[in-house]
């Protein structure tokens, strides 16, 4: 049976990661074949080896516009084309911004937000020689609503909010469509300086009854199915948008 994504040929960074994997595992399961960058090259040929021939693995380091580069070029080699990138990889640091220090803004800024540019750079060619395509940013409910601790990290994705929104409008003659995923809270251990921050696990658990609507924090394979939406055929229409999946929250 042909699966929603039969044929696709990805490139997602970061998945190695919690919800970067469960991703890939489900483009693979709808029937695409991937190339994931990130940077440790054990831990992704370990990923590679679980998830089967349709995954391939190519390190990279996303903070380096070469290293994208190469991480796309050996991409649309190993794949023989390229429909989708997804742009997952991130990176979280918290704290008072009276000492936050411009090394950690920088490289939130690097991961979260600069990193957006070098792949799409690196990929329109790509995309635009398929005669359409699909560019999946991951943003955060962060970056449409801030926090205590997240200055930094909040304007870093809300970066990737506005980013999605201008490359849209640039790419829509060409039939690439660019949009953003923005979870909310997701159950990974991404999030530990943030909940330090706020003091610990039961501080984190009131805040979030307290807030999410839902009353609980995602699982990573619960942001898994609208990445295969935005990577399907089945969202043509659907350009420029930022997406919440979080619980309620923004709207709470
Ligand atoms: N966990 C959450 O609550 C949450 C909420 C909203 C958004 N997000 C976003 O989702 C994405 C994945 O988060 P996660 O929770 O799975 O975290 P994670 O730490 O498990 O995954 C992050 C991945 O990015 C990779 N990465 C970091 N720096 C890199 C670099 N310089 N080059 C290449 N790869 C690099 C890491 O190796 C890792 O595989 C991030 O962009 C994060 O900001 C997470």
């Amino acid at each position: 049976m042909a699966g929603r994504l039969t044929g696709k040929r990805i490139i997602i960074t970061g998945a190695i990661g919690n919800i970067g994997k469960e991703a890939a595992r489900s483009f693979i399961a709808e029937g695409a074949r991937i190339v994931i960058g990130d940077l440790a090259e054990e831990a992704g040929r370990a990923v590679v080896a679980e998830l089967g021939d349709a995954a391939h693995f190519v390190q990279v380091d996303v903070t380096s516009e070469a290293s994208v580069a190469n991480l796309i070029a050996r991409g649309v080699e190993w794949l023989g084309g390229l429909d989708v990138l997804a742009q997952n990889a991130g990176l979280q640091r918290s704290g008072p911004i009276a000492s936050f220090e411009q090394a950690d803004w920088d490289a939130l800024f690097a991961v979260n937000a600069r990193a957006h540019f070098f792949g799409a750079k690196h990929a329109i060619p790509h995309l635009r020689q398929s005669g359409k395509g699909s560019i999946i940013n991951m943003s955060s409910l962060a970056g449409k609503r801030g926090g205590p601790g997240l200055v930094a990290y909040s304007a870093s994705k809300g970066a990737v909010v506005a980013f999605t929104a201008a490359l849209a409008l640039e790419l829509a003659p060409d039939n690439i469509r660019v949009n953003a995923i923005c979870p909310g809270w997701v159950d990974t251990a991404f999030n530990q300086p943030a909940i330090d921050y706020m003091g610990g696990a039961d501080a984190q658990q009131q805040k979030i009854a307290a807030l999410v609507p839902l009353g609980r924090q995602a699982r990573s394979d619960e942001i898994a199915p609208l990445f295969v939406y935005l990577a399907a055929d089945e969202s043509a229409y659907v350009t420029a948008q930022s997406f919440s999946i979080d619980g309620g929250v923004y709207n709470g």
